[in-house]
């Protein structure tokens, strides 16, 4: 889906928000032999975000913007994007929706990872709606992003069994360990490797 050209990997980038873990993987990912991609920059909207730390021990240049003009801060972060010869951008924990005109700008080019089996469970809070629902299973997805919010075309997704005393916490936990096994699968699977 995604073609590699020479042998050079392919440069991207990680938006977050928060903690990071899924930054971390994605990190020590890229520095396989087999990884396709190189991570050359962190984009946080905020400057408080645990994952930011990353940049410094990995030594990854940060951008931080803070969103609340939507439109001002992306520009500003294509501009970065295009000076670094990003190609591909990775949603992880990414708490801000971008506007349709930046993701046409990278058509194709952006994964996310969502914390559900989508389609069901878009959006926030999944956790506690699966287990509200009785659900026997969750997951996490990775998917492409569409301009209509959890709702591109699925990569690769990972089941987890609900256990009987599961509780949002144990469930968010249970899931994201599965999420640090997946966006890696994920983007070797666009890369057809
Ligand atoms: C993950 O569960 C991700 O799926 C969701 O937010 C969480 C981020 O965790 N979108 P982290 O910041 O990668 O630790």
């Amino acid at each position: 889906m995604v073609k590699l050209t020479g042998n050079k990997k392919v440069k991207t980038a990680v938006f977050i928000s928060g903690t990071g873990s899924n930054l971390r993987s994605l990190i020590k990912f890229s520095k396989t032999n087999r990884s396709p991609i190189s991570i050359d920059l962190i984009v946080s909207n905020n400057p408080k975000a645990k994952g930011l730390g990353f940049g410094k021990i990995f030594k990854i240049r940060k951008k931080i913007l803070n969103f609340d003009k939507k439109n001002q801060s992306e520009n500003k972060l294509l501009a970065t994007l295009k000076s670094y010869d990003i190609k591909m951008i990775f949603l992880a924990g990414f708490m801000k929706i971008l506007s349709k005109n930046f993701i046409t700008k990278f058509k194709g080019k952006i994964l996310n990872i969502h914390p559900s089996l989508l389609p069901k469970y878009k959006g926030l809070n999944t956790h506690q709606r699966a287990l509200d629902n009785k659900e026997k299973h969750s997951g996490c997805t990775v998917h492409f992003v569409n301009s209509k919010l959890d709702s591109g075309k699925i990569v690769l997704q990972k089941k987890v069994k609900i256990s009987r005393n599961e509780t949002k916490h144990s469930l968010a936990a249970k899931v994201l360990a599965q999420e640090h096994k997946l966006y890696p699968r994920a983007i070797l699977k666009i890369f057809n490797l």
